[in-house]
């Protein structure tokens, strides 16, 4: 009963509205992609992870600069109502849907299969689409299933649809990794899912750890190409991200979000800004913070021989052979 009485107390009421909107001026960060009249015609951006949270803002934005937009989904109905929606909203009827589940390697084959047979050019890639809080579970190609859904199917899309982006350069590949990369480790036996703690957050950090080392490498490779390659946090936003982990959690984090989370909206404008303002054309290799500032990733992500190899057994890891 004295929680509730706090919790109704005016001073704490007044106190937390006024630091709730604080924060919410200062989340907006200082790019408005609304005020940005660069236009999209004539391109074609592909988003993972569309039909929902920070991906279907993205998308929706791309669309609304007149973009052919491929939304890169999972699941057919989530992303058939992503696709009228996004259509509606923007007019825009080159707005389509492809399937692919990032956590199966064979899915992701199939669909960058199907994707170059079809489509002549592709100027931005969004790698969106992620993962946190799944308990244990190994994939058909013996990988930890957050591994692959966050790092490793993400990665061999890249790698599968390179050589049409340098075809079509100038292009941009942008990467949604997280502040929590700064809490990562890297251990490549994780990749298989051993030696991993499976407490709250631990793996997720660690994916969105690697999501910033092999940008950054790919960078490196892809100098001097046209193409461009960064990894951006988007802030904390309000979007199903939680829906793996305990009820419990998941309430405390809409409690504490609902007044000072971003919205999906908001939480879109660093990646749309990595991926279409003219501000951050010809940069590369580059990590960028939520409020679209340049800012230096963790040690471990700017360890260049670190980097070397993690990309080469990501290399190994996602190859044929
Ligand atoms: N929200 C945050 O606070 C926050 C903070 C830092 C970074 N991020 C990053 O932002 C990105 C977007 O997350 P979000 O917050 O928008 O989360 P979200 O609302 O849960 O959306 C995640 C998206 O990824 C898709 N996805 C999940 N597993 C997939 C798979 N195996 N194959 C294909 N698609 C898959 C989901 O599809 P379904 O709907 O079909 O599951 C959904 O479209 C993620 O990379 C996340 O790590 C988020």
């Amino acid at each position: 009963m004295i929680w509730f009485d706090i919790l109704c107390h005016p001073v704490w009421a007044v106190s937390t509205a006024l630091l709730a909107f604080v924060v919410r001026l200062q989340r907006r960060g200082s790019w408005d992609p609304q005020a940005c009249t660069v236009q999209l015609k004539g391109k074609t951006a592909v988003v993972t992870g569309a039909n929902t949270g920070i991906g279907k803002f993205i998308a929706l934005d791309f669309a609304r600069r007149g973009a052919r937009v491929i939304l890169a989904c999972r699941s057919e109905a989530r992303g058939t109502a992503a696709l009228k929606e996004i259509r509606e909203k923007t007019g825009n009827s080159d707005v389509h849907l492809r399937l692919v589940d990032l956590s199966s390697l064979d899915s992701v084959r199939e669909f960058a299969k199907g994707f170059l047979e079809e489509e002549k050019a592709l100027h931005i890639l969004v790698n969106n689409a992620g993962v946190s809080g799944l308990p244990r579970q190994i994939t058909k190609d013996g990988l930890d299933a957050s591994f692959a859904t966050n790092h490793l199917g993400p990665f061999l899309l890249t790698s599968l649809l390179l050589d049409l982006m340098k075809r079509s350069a100038p292009s941009r590949i942008v990467t949604v990794s997280s502040v929590n990369h700064r809490k990562g480790e890297v251990d490549f036996s994780h990749f298989h899912g051993e030696n991993l703690s499976y407490f709250m957050d631990k793996i997720y950090n660690n994916t969105k750890l690697h999501n910033v080392i092999c940008t950054n490498e790919l960078a490196r490779r892809l100098q001097g190409t046209g193409v461009t390659a960064n990894s951006v946090h988007p802030g904390i936003v309000m979007t199903e991200v939680m829906r793996h982990y305990p009820l419990i959690v998941r309430c405390l984090f809409n409690f504490i979000g609902f007044f000072f989370f971003k919205s999906p909206e908001e939480g879109a404008v660093s990646p749309i800004y990595c991926a279409v303002a003219e501000e951050t054309e010809g940069i590369t290799g580059k990590y960028f913070d939520c409020d679209c500032s340049l800012v230096l990733p963790a040690p471990l992500a700017r360890d260049t021989a670190l980097a070397v190899k993690d990309f080469e057994i990501c290399e190994r890891l996602t190859s044929k052979l």
